[in-house]
């Protein structure tokens, strides 16, 4: 089977390459190596697979690559490629969003209308969810994004949804909810906790550290991506959580034990676009999926900090 992974040198999209090479798949990976974090950090985290055979890796944005080109052949499409990360979503920045997000995503799907392709997997997110006090978040919620990152995000899962009603494109969404573990972007939360801790400087947090998230090990993440292509029925779309949650501040404390480091705590203003919690009610993926996450809270940083350790001394 030949797959194409969109943001395969991501976070995420690096680790579901793997999965799907292990799986005997063919893989052809596309990233266009945004500025938003190093590209040294993608490259790393692409180095293995660049040696795999059935791998192919092609350096371009999706806006300007040949899509049909890059679509000879595949079977699944696995959509990761977006521009992450609520806080800059605001101001002129947004059009980054509207581009890799919204554009990008459309553009992709257009390209996918009249092709023998079995499954489109998009990356959404528990941030179309917003601010809500009603938890857990189920699906059949009325989405209500509280940033220009989770507008872009829900966007571009209207379109999937859209381009499956009206052209037969097999689409899936999959609302990740906030996902850690090895290769965790540098600005998301544990990343940086791991690192100051580290690197003995205090450890900032927006907010009173009691906000609270369902976290997801990027293991389940990719195991849910093949579940979804195996099994999921287009159009439909599915929460994937990490199966329990914890407050920023159990995990600092979890951090505290792990590193034996006793680190400064600063407490800092809420950001604009961050939500108070999340919660996934995951009855449709398990029933449907037979999606079950795996990985513990504790088990999962404990792999995010061997990684870390080893990524600092690189
Ligand atoms: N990490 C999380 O907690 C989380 C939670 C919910 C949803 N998601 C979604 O999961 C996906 C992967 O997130 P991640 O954390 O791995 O982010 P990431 O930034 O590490 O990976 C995204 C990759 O996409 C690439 N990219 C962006 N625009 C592109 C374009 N136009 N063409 C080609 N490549 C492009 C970037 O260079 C980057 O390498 C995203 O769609 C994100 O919105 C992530």
């Amino acid at each position: 089977m030949k797959a194409l992974v969109t943001g395969a040198a991501g976070f995420i999209g690096s680790h579901l390459c793997e999965y799907l090479i292990e799986k005997g798949c063919e893989v052809v990976g596309i990233d266009s190596f945004t500025d938003y974090y190093p590209r040294s950090i993608k490259e790393s985290n692409i180095a293995g697979l660049k040696d795999c055979g059935g791998f192919e890796f092609v350096e371009a944005s999706l806006i300007e690559a040949s899509l049909a080109k890059l679509l000879e052949g595949v079977e699944a499409v696995f959509h990761q490629s977006a521009q992450a990360g609520v806080r800059a979503s605001w101001g002129e920045s947004f059009k980054i969003y509207t581009d890799n997000n919204i554009l990008a995503t459309q553009m992709l799907l257009e390209a996918c209308k009249d092709r023998p392709i079995k499954k489109f997997v998009y990356a959404s997110s528990s941030s179309v969810y917003g601010d809500t006090t009603d938890l857990p978040m189920r699906e059949t919620s009325l989405p209500a994004p509280v940033s220009p990152y989770g507008v872009s995000k829900l966007a571009a899962e209207h379109l999937c949804r859209l381009y499956f009603k009206n052209f037969s494109v097999p689409t899936v969404s999959l609302r990740y909810f906030t996902v850690y573990g090895a290769r965790q972007r540098p600005d998301m939360a544990f990343h940086r906790f791991f690192r100051w801790a580290l690197e003995g400087k205090p450890i900032e947090v927006y907010g009173d550290g009691k906000q609270s998230r369902d976290f997801t090990h990027v293991s389940d993440i990719v195991e849910a991506n093949w579940l979804a292509f195996e099994k999921a029925s287009s159009g439909e779309v599915f929460n994937i959580g990490g199966g329990s949650r914890i407050t920023l501040n159990e995990v600092i404390e979890i951090i505290k034990e792990m590193t034996g480091v006793n680190f400064e705590v600063r407490y800092k203003d809420v950001q604009k676009g961050d939500v108070r919690h999340t919660s996934a009610d995951m009855t449709k993926a398990k029933e449907v999926l037979g999606y079950d996450p795996k990985i513990s809270v504790e088990e999962g940083l404990r792999r995010e900090y061997e990684w870390i350790k080893d990524f600092m001394r690189r």
